[in-house]
């Protein structure tokens, strides 16, 4: 049951290249539904979930976007049964290795956001050979959120931050928006143009709530292993319809 749902290579001609999102983020919700629905193990929605993201990924490059970023593992997700919870670490693990090699050849760099240290020290160590070997490649960034949340991340800022005001290092004044961004995990990746998620909810679930203030949100009734390059293809469209103004007012 292999996916191969994302044929298009060149940028269709009725997206404009210069009103391309610079940024896109995923929530991949739906992959229970998805199996569900076909009889079998859930786990089995996650496995094609892989397949739709390593399309996507390499539309996105494909189509001159520049980053991508994708939840693949929550704070929150901890407290579902411990199978499918070492399930999604073993694939995790498993991907990285067995893509890595195909990562390098089509130019991605991976970084990984969220709390590393609580994931197996396999899986993390996976992870660090892949962050490290991949750092110099320019065609796309890709960043997997695992064991993410966004209050979490923002606390940690803060606990840092608060940290150096203590040791005298910083002035409470001298707390911009800039120095917070610092401390994100997200330090150095623009913020995302899009979200997009699969299956119908209309939530952004903790996932990078500093990050998204601006983000446009699309969301598709799709569950994520049926997410292919025709809904992707319509996502852009709707995106670039929009009147971004970023709480501004557009010239009379
Ligand atoms: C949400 O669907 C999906 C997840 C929590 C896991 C997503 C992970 C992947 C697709 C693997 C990504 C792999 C790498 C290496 C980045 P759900 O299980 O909540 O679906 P449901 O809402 O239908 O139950």
């Amino acid at each position: 049951m292999t996916a191969k749902p994302f044929a298009l290579q060149e940028l269709p001609t009725d997206l404009m290249q210069e009103r391309m999102p610079r940024h896109v983020a995923v929530i991949m919700d739906g992959n229970g539904r998805w199996a569900k629905r076909r009889g079998l193990p859930r786990i089995m929605g996650h496995r094609r979930g892989v397949d739709v993201l390593k399309s996507l990924l390499r539309c996105c490059r494909d189509w001159g976007i520049e980053a991508l970023t994708a939840y693949a593992f929550s704070t929150e997700n901890w407290g579902r049964p411990t199978e499918e919870v070492e399930f999604l670490m073993t694939l995790f693990e498993r991907v990285l290795r067995q893509e890595l090699q195909e990562m390098m050849q089509e130019d991605v760099q991976i970084r990984f956001v969220g709390n590393l240290v609580m994931l197996p020290r396999s899986l993390q160590a996976e992870i660090e050979r892949a962050v490290t070997e991949t750092q110099k490649n320019h065609g796309i960034r890709f960043t997997v959120a695992t064991n993410y949340g966004g209050r979490q991340e923002i606390l940690q800022a803060c606990r840092a931050i608060a940290t150096q005001v203590q040791a005298g290092q910083l002035e409470p004044e001298e707390i911009d928006q800039a120095v917070f961004e610092r401390h994100l995990y997200t330090a150095g990746i623009c913020d995302p143009d899009l979200l997009i998620r699969t299956s119908g909810e209309m939530r952004i679930s903790n996932f990078l709530l500093w990050q998204m203030a601006y983000a446009e949100i699309y969301v598709t009734n799709t569950l994520w292993p049926d997410f292919n390059g025709e809904e992707f293809h319509r996502a852009l469209i709707n995106y670039q319809q929009r009147d971004r103004r970023f709480g501004k007012v557009n010239a009379p």
